[in-house]
């Protein structure tokens, strides 16, 4: 079972053939909305809304815990997909660019960020040395190479705490640190999936230039993003039906 979870700008996947709907609970809380069941080309796919369906949930009210929890424990997905809208820190990736990053480094603050909260008996450290399931981020590469849809492969993804944008001075900082494209929701989401030690890997869209840099300079136009993000979303979606081909989801 591939579970996809989607962020701003795709609140559902017009490609699932849906089957049911289903409520669930968690140890955690609840999960930002029903799980749905259905298929895209014969493979079975769940798919949430990161910030519920009708985007009501901010990035630091994710219940995190509880979405990768019931993805993972109640609906037994094996795999994750996270879809999720960033801003461009460097200079060569412009908004509509889709980007498979390959580090993380997390800026997020007070967010539920563990499942071993010391309840266990024990203390339990997780490698997070590459944070994204490298057979994953080959598996989207190759998917959208099949659809004939580009993407850029290697990204560092910052996850700021949010809700606010950034300041300029803050982007400068984060390309300092190295990062490329900066979000809200790429951390705690992606340790939770590793500590249940499930592959996981994001395909990211640029939504717009981080604050201060080209179109952005005077500050971030969000009419301009919501047109990119449903320009985009059309290229994801293919991608995500690529992975549900035979050659990755042999049946
Ligand atoms: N910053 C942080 N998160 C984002 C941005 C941004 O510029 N664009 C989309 N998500």
């Amino acid at each position: 079972m591939l579970a996809v979870i989607g962020g701003s700008g795709l609140t559902q996947l017009a490609n699932l053939e849906v089957d049911r709907r289903e409520v669930v609970r968690t140890p955690w809380g609840d999960p930002s909305g029903p799980l749905t069941f259905g298929r895209i080309g014969g493979q079975s796919v769940v798919f949430l809304a990161r910030h519920g369906y009708g985007h009501s949930i901010p990035p630091h009210k994710v219940n995190y815990r509880a979405n990768i929890w019931a993805l993972i424990k109640e609906a037994k997905a094996n795999r994750i997909v996270s879809v999720a809208s960033v801003g461009s820190i460097r200079r060569d990736l412009g908004p509509g660019t889709l980007v498979i990053p390959h580090q993380i480094i997390d800026y997020t603050s007070g967010r539920e960020s563990t499942f071993f909260d010391g309840g266990e008996g024990q203390v339990v450290h997780v490698d997070f040395t590459h944070p994204y399931s490298e057979e994953m981020r080959a598996e989207l590469l190759r998917a959208a190479e099949v659809a004939g849809v580009q993407v850029l492969e290697g990204a560092v993804y910052a996850t700021t705490q949010g809700p606010r944008l950034e300041t300029a001075a803050e982007i400068n900082r984060l390309e300092r640190d190295g990062a490329d494209i900066v979000g809200m929701t790429g951390m705690p989401e992606a340790v939770l999936a590793r500590e249940l030690d499930v592959p996981y890997a994001a395909l990211c869209v640029v939504a717009n230039w981080g604050a201060g840099r080209a179109d952005s300079t005077e500050g971030i136009r969000f009419e301009r993003i919501e047109e990119v993000l449903h320009a985009a979303m059309g290229e994801v979606r293919q991608v995500i039906s690529g992975l549900c081909t035979e050659e990755f989801c042999p049946t």
